[in-house]
């Protein structure tokens, strides 16, 4: 390791230390600059201090089940400090094994009990048990310890989440009963006072077959939020609205603009910030796998975004930024404005080019950007010195196993949904530190973005993108154009 790149990781993580914004898609870091490691979970706002802890799947490198429980908290939802494992995996334990399922945890005050008390899908390996966990603790932190795993009301359980009534104080479950036929719906049942049993269904999304479910509630609405089921491929998330939430629900609709795939991402948990100003909700999705693919989900990262919500027009939207500042006090948030660098200004090498594109900016895209002699560059960009964003706007068409192209059949990439658009960014000719940016399947027309922190220089800068530089000779995207964002604090 060169003393540049030891030093551009100490900017990192100091950069990092003070986050105050919410940044969808990049790649989050604790206090400690470790990646934050708590996929498809929940966060839990405690009742006494109001800080907010999440709990989330620990997952590493090559690994689907078993990685167990990990705990983070914050105060503001951008600073999260790791806390360890609130449930470790039990060598040879029947349901909590490193072998088992431990999935989509959700954490819950029970006040009747004075317990905190976790809820999971567990299962086990092939997805075969469908039941739901419980496990206790005397302290939101944990660790938290195993109580059971029981079917909920005599049925299966797949994708379990779990919604909190601000209005009555009850606890609800939401799960799907899987993919066999005589399942496919969503249920959402109703907890007995201490949250250790379930009493009876409230309602159920018949035959829907959907998954991730999520409660968002307002002062006069229910809108409940499901994913379609596509494995680990996100797709278009939905929303049904009520008035009770034992119905009538209204019909599903997409939440996100249509064929984003929810900005490539899955429901699963959302969350109400009831403000001293205003009341701010927010969708909390995960951004299944940088390769689209189990055994890459340690690397899956988060997509929060805010959710607007019209109820004269009984509908809600959930809207990209690229980054937002959010005082979780006041409830109010904002959007972070950046300078943006259209492609129709970069300069091309070797065989890149700029190919006529719709909704781009000026019809022009970036095009056929491989290795590091075929590369385009971004000139005089005005920079600060300091760790900076820069949102990276691209276009991937290849539509990998997405139902656009025939699944499994070989196409031009053999057939797989790996993903196949990998970029190189490096800023002022510094080889010595090249980034990585992952460019996950877009669609046709579809122009998404992928933020990262990079250093760049006071005054005039240049950044060059490229294709990964290995012998997979990987592409990168189409670019768009490129948006700077001013250093943080
Ligand atoms: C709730 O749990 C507490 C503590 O275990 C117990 O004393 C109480 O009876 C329980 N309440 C109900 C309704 O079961
Ligand atoms: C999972 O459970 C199902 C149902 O009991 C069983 O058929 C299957 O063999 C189990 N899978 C493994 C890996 O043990
Ligand atoms: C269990 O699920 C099946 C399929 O959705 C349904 O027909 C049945 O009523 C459910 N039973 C209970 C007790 O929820
Ligand atoms: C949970 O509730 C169901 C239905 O009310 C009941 O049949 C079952 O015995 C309860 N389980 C426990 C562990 O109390
Ligand atoms: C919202 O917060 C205010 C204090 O800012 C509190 O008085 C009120 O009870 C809260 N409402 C709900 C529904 O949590
Ligand atoms: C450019 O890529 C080639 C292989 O494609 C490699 O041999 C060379 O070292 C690379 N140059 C730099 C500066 O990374
Ligand atoms: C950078 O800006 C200067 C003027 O500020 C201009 O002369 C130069 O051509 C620009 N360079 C590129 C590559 O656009």
């Amino acid at each position: 390791m060169s003393f540049r790149a030891t030093l551009s990781q100490v900017l990192l993580a100091v950069a990092t230390v003070s986050a105050k914004w919410i940044v969808p898609g990049a790649r989050w870091r604790d206090t400690e600059g470790n990646f934050v490691n708590a996929h498809a979970g929940g966060v839990t706002v405690d009742h006494e201090t109001g800080k907010f802890w999440w709990f989330g799947e620990y997952k590493i490198e090559g690994q689907e089940e078993g990685g167990g429980v990990s705990v983070y908290s914050s105060e503001d939802l951008a600073t999260w400090e790791h806390h360890g494992m609130a449930l470790e995996p039990i060598k040879g334990h029947p349901y909590i094994s490193p072998e088992h399922i431990i999935q989509r945890p959700k954490v819950v005050y029970s006040r009747g009990a004075s317990k905190y008390h976790m809820w999971w899908h567990a299962d086990n390996s092939t997805y075969g048990w469908l039941l739901q966990g419980l496990a206790q603790s005397d302290n939101i932190i944990g660790p938290y310890s195993f109580v059971g795993a029981t079917s909920p009301l005599g049925n299966w359980s797949q994708d379990f989440g779990l919604f909190a009534d601000y209005k009555d104080g009850r606890s609800y479950a939401m799960y799907s009963n899987g993919d066999r036929r005589e399942g496919r719906d969503v249920y959402l049942t109703s907890y007995n006072e201490n949250i250790t049993n379930l009493t009876e269904v409230v309602h159920r999304f018949d035959k829907y077959d959907l998954e991730a479910p999520t409660i968002i509630q307002t002062e006069q609405s229910y809108f409940a939020f499901m994913s379609h089921k596509t494995g680990y491929r996100p797709n278009n998330v939905v929303a049904f609205r009520a008035d009770s939430l034992s119905g009538p629900w209204s019909q599903p609709f997409i939440v996100a603009p249509l064929n984003t795939r929810t900005f490539n991402s899955q429901s699963g948990f959302s969350l109400r910030i009831n403000g001293t100003e205003k009341t701010t909700y927010l969708y909390l999705g995960d951004q299944a796998c940088a390769h689209w693919d189990s055994n890459s989900l340690w690397e899956s990262r988060y997509i929060w975004l805010p959710i607007e919500i019209d109820e004269d027009k009984k509908s809600l939207e959930v809207v990209w930024h690229d980054i937002y500042d959010l005082n979780v006090k006041t409830g109010e948030w904002k959007p972070i404005e950046g300078e943006t660098y259209y492609g129709k200004d970069a300069t091309t090498q070797g065989d890149a080019y700029k190919q006529e594109a719709v909704r781009t900016n000026d019809g022009i895209i970036l095009t056929n950007i491989y290795g590091n002699a075929s590369t385009v560059t971004f000139n005089n960009i005005t920079g600060t010195g300091k760790p900076q964003w820069v949102s990276f706007y691209y276009q991937n068409t290849d539509d990998m196993g997405f139902g656009d192209q025939p699944g499994g059949s070989p196409n031009r990439f053999g057939g797989t949904w790996q993903l196949r658009r990998i970029a190189s960014v490096v800023v002022n000719d510094d080889v010595e530190n090249i980034e990585t940016l992952y460019q996950r399947d877009t669609h046709k027309g579809i122009i998404l973005s992928t933020p990262l922190l990079l250093n760049l220089e006071e005054g005039k800068n240049t950044i060059t993108i490229g294709g990964l530089h290995n012998e997979l000779d990987v592409k990168s995207a189409d670019i768009d154009r490129i948006v700077v964002f001013p250093p943080e604090g």
